[in-house]
Parts: structure tokens; sequence; C-alpha cells
């Protein structure tokens, strides 16, 4: 970004620009810039171990002060030693993705799983829930009769009923239905023989922009609560009430909702900063990556790129990552194996050579990346975990 009359700034030269108000271009510009251990070899993923607890413990915190259940998201990290911790510190259990995630968290011993997703349980799949089932103290979501039933079907011949939430559509537009359709749906689980036990859903509409994170809290709160009501009114005990996302997660947790289930908020990244969901000095988790051209002025090209950093970027923030040590400089381009760093003219630049740290826009298809996490403490490597569910998609 750079800073402009008016105090928006856009990159220069770049594929990816957009213009990023004012308030935005300064979180960014006051990222912590990370102590990371030398030698490592790059790209690589580092976890400050310090501020992962810091993050774990103030989200617990926050929760805890308000009776509000814990339930992270483990497809940001997607690690059996994180999800250890986050339960350690006081999380309820874990919200998944994907039967595959929660596959992996089960062996792990890991079993209070809330597989927050319509899954559609056919062939192998009906197979693999009725397994998980039998082991694991699963909740699914659904938002459709035919879903329900396939649901049903999958663990016709398990000892319990399968437990469901219903997924409601708080502004997002993704899956979930209206808050007055969700009897409806309930009403065809309970035929099928399955226990509703609540409803759930994701204000994913609060990444849009930092003015966007309150409103759609409260679209949360709000719609969760008349489809309770409405579940309520047809009969169903409503044990569970559901919200979740990082930028909305704490604007959120107020009654009827019971339960929270933010997952990046782990980490923190580029974006959420930029939202003023996290704090710049609360990321942690960097992509280190080494200089290995300068032979075009005016920018650097690092060892990281598309299989690294990912495409992904809102509209409303420019580049592909920060380098919180060079805060004039963003990474303006991706290739699959280079990412090119504008450096505005007369600020400095990385040296050829040199390992940066990189603050990925979106961290958790980062962290799908790789095989490891490279752990430490004040700079200082300490241990590497596996990314246990890593391309656990299924
Ligand atoms: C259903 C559901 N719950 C919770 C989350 C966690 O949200 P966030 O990634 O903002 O932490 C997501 C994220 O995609 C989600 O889809």
């Amino acid at each position: 970004m750079t800073g402009s009359a008016a105090g928006t700034g856009s990159i220069a030269g770049s594929d990816s620009a957009a213009t990023v108000d004012t308030a935005t271009c300064g979180r960014l510009r006051r990222l912590a810039v990370p102590r990371f251990p030398a030698g490592l070899a790059t790209p690589c993923l580092y976890v400050d171990l310090d501020v992962l607890d810091r993050n774990i413990a103030a989200m617990q915190a926050t929760m805890d002060a308000r009776g509000i259940a814990l339930r992270p998201h483990v497809k940001t990290h997607k690690s059996v030693a994180i999800a250890r911790r986050q339960l350690a510190a006081g999380a309820a259990g874990v919200t998944v993705g994907t039967l595959g995630e929660a596959e992996v968290m089960a062996d792990a011993g890991i079993t209070d799983l809330f597989v927050a997703y319509p899954v559609w349980a056919a062939g192998p799949k009906a197979k693999r829930l009725a397994a998980l089932h039998a082991r694991a103290q699963v909740i699914v979501g659904i938002d459709s009769a035919a879903g329900a039933r396939g649901l049903a079907a999958a663990v016709a011949r398990s000892a319990t009923s399968l437990r469901v939430a219903v997924e409601i559509d708080s502004g997002q537009h993704r899956t979930g239905v209206t808050f007055d359709a969700a009897a409806g749906v309930a009403v065809a689980a309970r035929d099928a023989g399955l226990e509703v036990i609540g409803v759930f859903t994701h204000g994913g509409h609060g990444y849009a922009s930092g003015a966007d994170r309150s409103t759609a809290a409260s679209d949360e709160v709000r719609l969760l609560g008349e489809a309770a009501a409405r579940l309520g009114a047809a009969g169903f005990t409503v044990s569970l009430i559901s919200a979740g996302s990082s930028p909305t997660a704490v604007l959120s947790a107020v009654a009827p909702v019971n339960e929270e289930r933010p997952g990046t908020y782990v980490f923190w990244d580029r974006q959420m900063v930029g939202l003023g969901a996290g704090e710049p000095d609360a990321v942690a988790l960097v992509v280190l990556s080494t200089v290995v051209s300068a032979a075009v002025p005016g920018q650097v090209v690092l060892d990281a790129g598309a299989k690294t950093l990912t495409k992904d970027r809102p509209a409303w923030l420019d580049g592909f990552g920060a380098l919180p040590a060079y805060p004039s400089a963003t990474v303006s381009r991706v290739y699959d194996y280079h990412a090119v760093v504008w450096i505005p003219p007369g600020t400095p630049a990385p040296a050829l050579g040199e390992v940066v740290a990189v603050v990925p826009n979106h961290v958790c298809p980062v962290v799908n990346q790789f095989d490891e996490l490279v752990v430490g403490r004040a700079g200082v490597a300490l241990e590497r975990w596996p990314v246990d569910a890593r391309g656990r998609s299924d």
C-alpha cells in the first residue's frame, strides 16, 4: 500500500490492487515484527508459541466471562497438538468442516466433534459417518430434509440416534435455511430418526469489511434467536445455539447464543488484522521465505508463491501478504513458486538471500499447504508439529 494524500493506498504495478482505507492501512503497517529462528529451510511455517497461547487464552477468557462455550474450528490449524491446547484451556469440544478432519481428531482421542457442515452421507461417506458416530460424540449440520434423511439412513443400524443442528443463513448466503424454514427441516430430521439439538450459523458476511463485522454479528444473534424460538414452538428442546466466525465471535457472544466456533483467531492473519478483528501484535503464524531475486528494479522475489501463500485475497485488500519488517512492501503478484514483493521507491528492501517473515492474507489454506509447523518461542525453534489433517477435505 502506498500512502496517498487521502490516506488510502494501493500497490503500484500490481495485478491485485484494491484501494485500502486509512484505518486498514494503519493497522497493517503496525504488524508486529516477529522473531524467528535462523537456518530453517524456506519456505516454512513458523508459529510463535507465546502468541499462539495468548490467542487461545484470550478467546477462552472472553467466552468464559460470558458463560458461552467455545468450540474452536480446527480447519485453521488442522493440528492435534493445537486442538489439545485449546481443549486444555477450556474449549468444550472442537468444530470440524469435514469427516476427514473429524476422523483425524477422533484417532487422536478428541471425540467431542461438531461437523458444522451439511454432510451429504452417500456412498463411502455414509459408512464413514456411521463408524465415526460409533466411536465419538458427533453433532452434524443439516440444511435440508433430504440431507437429514441421508444422515439417518447412514446411522440406521446405530445403537444411538445421531445429533444434528439446523444451519441458519444469517446473511452469508452460502448454506443454511432462513429462520422460518428451520422448524420444517427439524421436523423432517426428527421424523427420519435424528435427534435435533439446536441451530447454528456462520456469519461469514462479516468478512466483507470492518464495518460489516458488527452487522454480521447482530444478524447471527437475531436470526439464531428467531430460529431457536421456531424450533421451541414446534416442540424441540433447543440446547445448542451456535454462532461462529473469527470476525464476529466476540461481538455475537451474547444470549441466546450459547456456543461460538471461531477458527482463525488461533493464528489471526492479514485479513483479520485488516478487519480489526485481530490485533497487529497477535499474528502467531508467519511464512518464512528467502529473497531469491532482486534482478528487476523496484521489486524482490521470494521463494514463496501461490503454492504457499495461495491466491486468496478479499476484494478490499491489495496483494497477497505483508512483510512486517518492511511495512511499505507488499506481495503484489504470486506465481506457483514466486512471490513478487513490490518495494515503493525510496523505502527499504530486504537483501538478496535474506529470510523474511510474511503474514499471509488467509492463514487457513496456507496451513493446508504444509506437512508441519515449526514451533518456537522468542525466536528459538523448539518443536515441529505435524499438520495432521492436511489435505483432509474429504
Ligand atoms: C461453519 C463454520 N463455522 C466456523 C467457522 C470459523 O470461522 P473463521 O474462519 O472466521 O474463524 C467457519 C469458517 O469458515 C465455518 O464455515
